[in-house]
């Protein structure tokens, strides 16, 4: 199946790379020529635009932060609707508010255009081991089309409905998980408090039932002052921000997670929106006055 891939970033330059593993033609752009040249010398085509990678395959895929940049590469000068025929099927992999996918999908369905939107979890290890979960929105006959893209992405892929589904589904995902994130940074605050071993703690909750990703993926590099990116905390905040509209527009209070947002940005206010969001641990550090570590 020939493919195009847009936005080639902490997850998607592994996930296209995956792709051409699996044996997939692919057509790769980006803003930034050093990214494609690297994927040029593993058999992907270097695009000169978005209209030229849709023109390319049957199935084009964006990994872009946010609907505004969806917008711009769908829509905009020389982007994907100016090179897809109809039948086309356009992938969105990224987190964006289910609103803003139904438009999207309305808008392409007008050109004759498919949409599905997949969105991830599993983090930048996931996306480097093949290993991510999909969820999927869209129609069904479409998703069954482009499972065996999925398959080269990730272990776990489900079709969750129609368009927005999938996304609707990552937002429950990433009201879950920034939740585990908190109990985490918080347990470690405490253990240092009270005099114990913070690894030992990681190992003995970790073998029980306060295990979770976070804790065993996040914990260690809270201690070992590793804030380097695998997701940047402002992405966080912008799921978050989604995550907040979409309630309120749901009438659906979230208390825990709208503190969690507040703390991402005593985060952000001391310029860590592009550390990783295991800094979260930082703003309750400040709080406490003393550190996990
Ligand atoms: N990181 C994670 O753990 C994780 C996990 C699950 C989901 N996600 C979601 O996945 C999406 C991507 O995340 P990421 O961590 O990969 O972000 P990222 O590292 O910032 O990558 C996004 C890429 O999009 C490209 N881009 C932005 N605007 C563009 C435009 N107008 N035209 C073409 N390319 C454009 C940029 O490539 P250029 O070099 O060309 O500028 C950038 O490298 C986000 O929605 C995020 O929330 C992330």
């Amino acid at each position: 199946m020939r493919t195009g891939w847009i936005g080639l970033g902490i997850m998607g330059y592994p996930m296209a790379t995956n792709l051409l593993r699996a044996g997939f033609e692919v057509a790769v752009y980006s803003r930034t020529p050093a990214k494609m040249a690297a994927l040029e010398k593993m058999g992907a085509v270097a695009a000169a635009s978005p209209s030229e990678v849709a023109r390319f395959g049957e199935v084009t895929i964006t990994m872009l932060p946010d609907a505004p940049d969806e917008e711009l590469v769908l829509f905009g000068a020389s982007g994907v609707v100016e090179g897809a025929s109809a039948g086309h099927v356009v992938i969105d992999m990224a987190t964006i508010s289910p609103e803003a996918t139904r438009a999207f999908a309305a808008r392409l369905a007008e050109r004759g255009i498919e949409m599905l939107d997949a969105p991830v979890s599993g983090g930048e290890a996931g996306a480097k081991a093949a290993t991510l979960v999909i969820m999927v929105g869209g129609k069904r006959e479409i998703f069954d089309r482009c499972l065996p893209v999925f398959k080269a992405l990730g272990k776990t892929v489900v079709f969750m409905g129609p368009h927005g589904c999938g996304q609707m589904t990552k937002l429950c995902n990433q009201v879950a998980g920034v939740l585990t994130l908190q109990s985490v940074a918080e347990a470690l605050l405490l253990a240092r408090a009270g005099g114990l071993e913070p690894h030992k703690v990681l190992q003995v909750l970790s073998a029980g039932s306060a295990d979770s990703w976070n804790l065993r993926n996040q914990g260690p590099k809270m201690l070992a002052r590793d804030f380097a990116p695998g997701f940047f905390v402002r992405l966080q905040q912008k799921d978050l921000r989604i995550v907040a509209e979409t309630a309120a527009q749901l009438g659906v209070p979230l208390p825990a997670t709208a503190l969690v947002r507040e703390l991402f940005r005593v985060v952000e206010a001391h310029g860590g929106g592009d550390l990783g969001v295991q800094a979260l641990v930082t703003a309750l550090e400040k709080m406490a006055g003393r550190t996990v570590a």
